[in-house]
């Protein structure tokens, strides 16, 4: 298996009234085939920029200062926008927390569904027609035929959701990203998302990048884990040594502070502090005011390049919590 994406040291700042927002401060990713890598971080952290670098949907206040996003041997900061344009939704696509909102409010179901397959295929209106009804179906929405004369205002959040899944997945993409896809959702209707999301990529050979903050979604999903902190990726590593041996003291905090079925008597540890402003970002490690494993050194060198503990574990730490410690 090879690699689907490759995302090397991005930097992306926002300009805004208040300054230049470094959102992403070398960012460095790979994804490989018919895997799912979730991408965790607090709010702010930098993850939907991840995304909208990876899709071209960056915002016009947005410059990306370095980096490469290698897909398909092209580095889509390169790229024209009409390639961009032709990967998007045939090759790479996107499901957004806010269905309802991504969706067109005033455009029927099933002619967001066709357009897409039309845009991107030589195929007739009846065949595209045939695949969106298709596609619905296995997206488990009852009565495609119906579903495709509607708007979706006049659906459910669960239904909207799963239609966007549809316009997602319709044509086969080699990479899904799905930021957030399931919160607002009630459990039955994450899980039942989340289930989805897994057969359908496994069945047509995707991968994912599968955005989210809920670490139980992570353990459910994940092959491999990067978390990422003020716009730096702090640690990634398999999903098993991840759970096993966070090794980021940023990692190790957000994993105690979870609660555990097997100790459920253990007090929760909210992670105390809040993340830099990502204007004036430190020249430290952005995660030392918070750290409890902080040293003398963290305090006069510049932030910390992400070593291998292990081959495969990369951690951005000057002192990394070591296992059994
Ligand atoms: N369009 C924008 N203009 C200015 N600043 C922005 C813009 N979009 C994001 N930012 C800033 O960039 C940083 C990263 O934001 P981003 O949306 O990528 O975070 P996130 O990890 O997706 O957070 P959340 O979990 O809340 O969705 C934040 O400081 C945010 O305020
Ligand atoms: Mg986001």
């Amino acid at each position: 298996m090879g690699e689907s994406l490759r995302i090397e040291n991005l930097y992306v700042q926002f300009g805004t009234p208040g300054g230049q927002v470094k959102a992403l401060n070398g960012v460095d990713l790979v994804l490989e085939e018919e895997q799912v890598y979730c991408l965790v971080g607090e709010s702010g952290a930098g993850k939907s920029t991840v995304a909208l670098s990876i899709m071209g949907l960056l915002p016009r206040s947005a410059s990306v200062d370095r980096g490469s996003i290698i897909f398909n041997g092209v580095d889509l900061l390169k790229a024209s926008p009409e390639y961009m344009q032709h990967l998007r939704g045939s090759e790479i696509s996107m499901v957004f927390q806010d269905a309802k909102a991504a969706l067109n409010p005033v455009q029927l179901v099933g002619d967001q569904l066709e357009e897409v397959i039309l845009a991107h295929t030589d195929v007739s209106r009846r065949v595209a027609n045939g695949m969106a009804q298709d596609m619905l179906r296995e997206v488990g929405l009852p009565d495609p035929r119906r579903i495709m004369g509607q708007y979706p205002f006049s659906l459910s959040g669960g239904m909207c959701q799963r239609v966007m899944l549809g316009i997602a997945l319709v044509l086969s993409p080699r990479l899904l990203i799905a930021d957030e896809p399931t919160s607002g959702l009630d459990v039955t209707l994450q899980a039942e998302m989340l289930e989805m999301l897994r057969r359908l990529c496994r069945d047509q050979h995707s991968s994912i990048l599968l955005i989210t903050h809920d670490m139980g979604i992570v353990a459910n999903m994940a092959q491999q884990v990067g978390v990422i902190y003020a716009g730096t990726m702090i640690e990634q590593a398999d999903v098993m040594t991840l759970f096993k041996e966070p090794t980021h003291p940023y990692t190790w905090s957000l994993l105690q502070s979870l609660p555990r079925l097997d100790d459920i008597d253990r007090d929760l540890q909210p992670l105390r502090g809040t993340p830099p402003d990502m204007v004036n970002l430190p020249e430290e490690c952005p995660f030392l005011p918070r750290c409890h494993k902080a040293l003398s050194k963290c305090r006069v060198e510049v932030r910390p390049p992400a070593l291998e503990v292990a081959p495969g574990h990369p951690v951005a730490c000057y002192n990394p919590v070591l296992s059994g410690a």
